[in-house]
């Protein structure tokens, strides 16, 4: 309970409750006292060992572990804390057995990228963030925990809580999105998810390591790696909530990031680490390094890898992820006296504690049982829910009319993605039965007359598409052969998939990105729909027809010219297991969908960064005004995204009463109610998304046009209203001023509610 010390009062029912969750996991005084007891017996050697966290061989393929396995090398030699990268049960049972009889026997943890679903795969993050719905993204963690435990794994390398406002860094896709506020509320129901609510980590909950630690979202110029420049008072208002809520949730560890802050890269920063997550946010878990991370300090120009290893030590950083750097340095360093014993022990200690509270040393192989595997990954139920995930996160960017279809049309379905299962699976879905994701061809064939053409190459350059569809397989694959492409001339799809439109009533045009054209080290200057499938779009659109574009993409696009001349447009992203039958069930409005934004959608990549929560400048123009001389923006685009932050279509409309306050005043410690009535006003049921923002109109630092502080999914029956109410405190007035202190100043608040950040209206709250 001492680090409660630090904390101001504001986060101390949070911390109050984390520090129960991590007390029910461990009675304290046993879990120190056996831990002391067994470091007494380990050899420095074992200690640093600890400290050690490798990948299995061929990262997803390892099979069988054999005596030429440089882990097992590792092991026998006490020099490995943990192993990541396999979902294989036989061989995590194995090297848990050799890690066991090996050294100090100390149990391995056991890592893996699981993160949107293991087998069974949810729609990609950024998706899943458009559901604004808590629950589901709550439930889809806790599935993926359910199966990444059946399959031996006890540590999850999720959630990725990376704000982002730049639409050209590939890795948007794995967060939530640009809004602090609401990427606070979906790392907390993660963190819910995977590692259970009642405390203790029992056989179906895992570890969770939030990542990436810290600001990695904000890559300079979106380019992957690159380095952030942002003041620690931007940084705080701005991105690191949603680390700090896991941090309140009990998350039990964190996965420092790539990129350097304030001159410093974040594996071997003090601040982030120690004086903002441990002792302010009062973490008490463990940080382990991005893979390679600490080696790569070296290119950051700090110095050689003793050097950084040892200054990554002392600044806070517990474990080692595929950089050898402590393994390899710090028996040396200890001798040279560049690292204390006492700050090897601190972190060898937390990653004992780790094991400890997972359970481990009471039973190594808690996560091994044979049985779990065949009943629980990738059952009907789960495939259930991921449909329902699907369905809840895609979002309707346009419709003229044309949407919903009828299940009486003839439809034309073509587009190099209506047939990509791998597509639908998404960026990061190592573990998942990718060929088996149902693709919009098929769930659109199961329920309606459908032809179907490819229509199009991804990409014109044939080089470029080669390495954006294979380039991860050779790297992963030595010797891959990857398939000849471009074998069929894109003028002939493209006839092909005009001729079948031709004789169709609609068109459904299947286009985006495939899922390695996101991700990591997956960064575009040029966001708009590739070319040779926006040829084809073009090629449609000459036929006269109504088409309707699914969008299969991972981060926002730039999409003036769709939006424009398509009737209709669907953003999927990239669905999930279950992706094409949830594309079936909202194309023909067996669901209504209702998924917002989360972030905005700009018309030209020259407006990125772009987020709605921007200051105002000295010399503001309105976002949709054209050029004007001497003011904030552009000659050749108005500011205006293309689709704003919460902004999102449904089958139905709703209408918005003007927002009420309880009351116009509110003295400093006390509460107002906000209210507004919502009605649907169309002919179908349907779920809203209201949202609530703030805006403070002076204060001592400048301050955002608005910020999200609340929102609330409503279900409504046509002719059916509402009553929607958020309780406003100082606490969502609040914001980390100039002294970097969390302060509510009192003056006038704009509190605004409306259906996205754009069409909002508010009323003035007077805090005293
Ligand atoms: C990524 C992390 C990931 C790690 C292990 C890194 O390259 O940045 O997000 O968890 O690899 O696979």
């Amino acid at each position: 309970m001492d680090y409660l010390c630090d904390m101001n009062l504001k986060n101390i029912t949070i911390a109050l409750a984390a520090t129960l969750f991590v007390a029910a996991c461990a009675p304290k005084s046993d879990m120190d006292k056996y831990i002391a007891d067994l470091m007494s017996r380990m050899t420095l050697e074992q200690k640093i060992g600890q400290l050690n966290l490798h990948s299995a061989p061929g990262f997803i393929s390892a099979i069988r572990v054999t005596e030429e396995d440089e882990n097992v090398k590792l092991l026998r030699a006490g020099q490995l804390g943990g192993l990541y990268g396999t979902g294989n049960t036989e061989y995590i049972r194995d090297i848990q057995q050799i890690a066991l009889e090996s050294g100090a026997g100390i149990p391995l943890i056991i890592g893996m990228d699981v993160i949107h679903g293991f087998q069974t795969v949810f729609p990609v993050p950024l998706a899943l963030s458009t559901s604004w719905n808590m629950d589901l993204v709550e439930q889809t963690a806790r599935i993926a925990a359910t199966e990444a435990t059946a399959a031996g794994i006890n540590w999850v390398f999720s959630p990725m809580v990376d704000i982002c406002r730049d639409a050209r860094w590939g890795r948007i896709v794995e967060g939530g999105g640009e809004d602090p506020y609401l990427g606070g509320e979906l790392a907390k129901a993660y963190v819910r998810g995977y590692q259970g609510t009642d405390g203790v980590y029992d056989d179906h909950d895992v570890m969770v390591c939030v990542k990436h630690y810290a600001l990695y979202g904000g890559a300079e110029a979106g380019r992957d790696y690159n380095s952030v420049f942002l003041s620690r008072q931007e940084a705080l208002n701005g991105y690191m909530r949603p680390y700090q809520q896991a941090a309140y949730a009990g998350a039990a560890s964190y996965m420092s990031s790539f990129n350097e802050f304030e001159g410093i890269p974040a594996s071997m920063n003090k601040y982030l680490m120690d004086d903002l997550l441990r002792k302010e946010w009062g973490f008490d878990g463990f940080i382990v390094s991005d893979a390679t991370a600490i080696a790569e300090e070296v290119n950051h120009g700090i110095g050689d890898l003793p050097e950084v290893s040892a200054r990554s030590l002392q600044a806070g950083l517990d474990m080692d992820m595929n950089s050898d750097g402590y393994v390899g340095t710090l028996q040396k360093s200890l001798a040279e006296g560049r690292v204390t014993e006492a700050d090897i022990d601190k972190a060898c200690r937390r990653i004992l504690e780790a094991k400890y509270k997972l359970g481990l040393f009471e039973n190594p192989f808690k996560y091994l049982d044979a049985t779990r595997s065949v009943k629980e990954i990738y059952t009907p139920e789960h495939l259930a829910f991921a449909r329902k995930a699907a369905q809840e996160s895609m979002v309707l960017l346009k419709n003229n009319g044309v949407l919903p279809l009828s299940k009486n049309l003839r439809i034309a379905v073509v587009g190099p993605l209506a047939q990509n299962a791998a597509a639908m699976a998404g960026a990061w879905s190592m573990s998942a039965h990718n060929d088996e994701c149902v693709t919009p061809l098929q769930g659109i064939s199961e329920v309606a007359r459908v032809t179907s053409a490819e229509g199009s190459w991804l990409f014109k350059d044939k080089e470029l598409e080669e390495s954006v569809r294979y380039g991860l397989y050779k790297i992963f694959m030595p010797g891959y052969q990857a398939p000849d492409i471009h074998t069929v001339p894109q003028e002939r799809l493209i006839a092909e998939a005009v001729a079948k439109a031709r004789q169709a009533d609609v068109v459904v045009a299947c286009v985006g990105e495939i899922e390695t054209l996101n991700g990591e080290g997956a960064s575009r200057t040029d966001i708009s729909i590739p070319d040779a499938q926006k040829e084809l779009l073009k090629a449609l659109k000459a036929t006269g027809k109504p088409i309707v574009m699914l969008l299969v993409t991972g981060r926002p696009l730039t999409l003036t010219w769709e939006d424009t001349e398509m009737d209709a447009i669907l953003n999927v992203w990239s669905p999930g297991s279950e992706g094409g039958h949830a594309i079936a069930d909202v194309l023909f409005g067996d669901v209504n969908p209702s998924a917002k934004l989360t972030t905005s959608f700009p018309r030209n990549v020259g407006q990125l960064p772009l987020y709605y929560n921007h200051k105002n400048t000295g010399r503001p123009h309105p976002d949709d005004k054209p050029y004007q001389k001497f003011v904030s923006c552009y000659i050749d685009e108005i500011n205006a995204p293309l689709y704003p932050f919460g902004y999102g279509l449904s089958y139905t409309t709703y209408s918005y009463s003007p927002v009420t306050l309880s009351a116009s005043e509110m003295p400093m410690d006390g509460s107002v109610t906000a209210s507004v009535t919502v009605t649907n006003t169309g002919s179908r049921s349907g779920d809203e998304i209201v949202q609530l923002y703030i805006h403070d109109v002076y204060a001592t630092s400048t301050r955002p046009v608005k910020e999200l502080k609340g929102f609330r999914k409503v279900h409504l029956e046509p002719g059916a209203s509402t009553q929607v109410e958020f309780t406003l405190t100082k606490e969502e007035l609040s914001y980390y001023n100039h002294d970097l202190q969390w302060v509510c100043e009192p003056g006038d608040f704009e509190i605004m509610v409306g259906p996205n950040c754009r069409d909002t209206e508010g009323a003035t709250l007077r805090v005293q």
